[in-house]
């Protein structure tokens, strides 16, 4: 197995996955909406198995939303598999792709100032949704076929999707404004951002891309992070508006080279070899040391001393690899 870090990011939809050093991809856990892409109905899987509708292909990376996943091969296929409401892993032939019940786009549950009500509610809408349009094994996604995929990130109900080519491409629920872009339409459209996307991550109702800069200097650095989607907690790190896909400037100068986001909550490695922190710190999560929320990004020194490898969030929690 590779030794990267897996965090299986989206409960309930409890799966965790491997890639193998031979490309193939292993999945476990439990998923009603066909998350582990094993066959029809097949909702559990007690020890690893292989995911054989893949086989034949080298896996460089899969992704797991609530009830989506996506994977992309070395070679920069896209495949999708599980829950497809709202387009979320593209419209897999089936031009009646139907928005879900939990995008009630008028009220979206950012608009309750407390966390847990709005969590509460992203379950109740869960429950809704009965009659579930799911794929049940890894297909190709048709829309993007012959556009090479160099990096997918799933967010609950939506996907990121970075081409070769620096277009940033975005699926799914628009509930909070995740997917950036004011065109609509469900299915694969760019996001609206005029800047060079070199990475992206995607939290429950929030993305991030690190992106080049045009004209980098001292003080802005050569790469930072444009953040856009659900804010409940801070997690842009910067001020509005939130659906438009802009620069936190918090990170001037900080030159991020990784990200990733939990389910309201956000970090990043730089190029000096930190970890910056921001949004909810509910339970501790950003390591602070307090549960408060930080609207802006601050690095967390108590890692200081520590070569960090890789920083990956959870759901509600983070997990630093560094080296011994
Ligand atoms: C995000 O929330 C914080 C705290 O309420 C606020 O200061 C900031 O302006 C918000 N940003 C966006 C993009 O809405």
């Amino acid at each position: 197995m590779r030794p990267n870090l897996v965090v299986a990011l989206f409960l309930p939809g409890v799966v965790s996955a491997a890639v193998g050093d031979d490309g193939s991809l292993w999945v476990w856990g439990k998923s009603k909406r066909g998350q582990l892409g094993l066959g029809k109905h097949v909702t559990e899987a007690v020890t690893p198995a292989k995911v054989e509708a893949l086989s034949g292909e080298n896996i460089a990376k899969v992704s797991f939303g609530w009830g989506h996943a996506l994977a992309q091969t070395v070679d920069g296929k896209l495949f999708g598999w599980g829950y497809l409401a709202d387009g979320r892993i593209g419209k897999m032939g089936n031009d009646l792709v139907e928005a879900s019940p939990l995008d009630s786009s008028a009220t979206p549950f950012g608009d309750s100032p407390d966390l847990e009500v709005a969590e509460k509610r992203v379950l109740e809408g869960m429950e809704k949704e009965s009659d579930m349009p799911i794929v049940w094994e890894p297909r190709l996604v048709e829309e993007l076929e012959g556009i090479e995929v160099v990096d997918i990130a799933c967010g609950l109900d939506h996907s990121l999707v970075l081409c070769r080519d620096g277009a940033l491409l975005s699926c799914g629920s628009n509930a909070y404004g995740q997917l950036g872009r004011t065109k609509t339409d469900l299915g694969i459209f760019p996001v609206d951002i005029n800047l060079s996307p070199v990475s992206i991550a995607a939290g429950l109702g929030h993305s991030l891309a690190i992106c080049q800069l045009p004209e980098p200097d001292n003080s802005i650095g050569t790469t930072n992070i444009a953040s856009w989607g659900w804010n409940q907690s801070s997690q842009l790190g910067r001020p509005g508006p939130g659906n438009i896909p802009s620069l936190i400037d918090g990170l001037a100068g900080e030159n991020p080279t990784a990200i990733s986001a939990g389910r309201a909550h956000s970090i990043a490695l730089t190029s000096k070899g930190e970890l910056w922190v921001w949004g909810s710190g509910r339970s501790g999560r950003l390591g602070s040391g307090s549960s408060a929320d930080e609207p802006e990004p601050f690095y967390i020194d108590s890692l200081e001393g520590f070569q960090i490898l890789q920083a990956v969030s959870g759901f509600d929690h983070n997990l630093v690899l560094v080296a011994s």
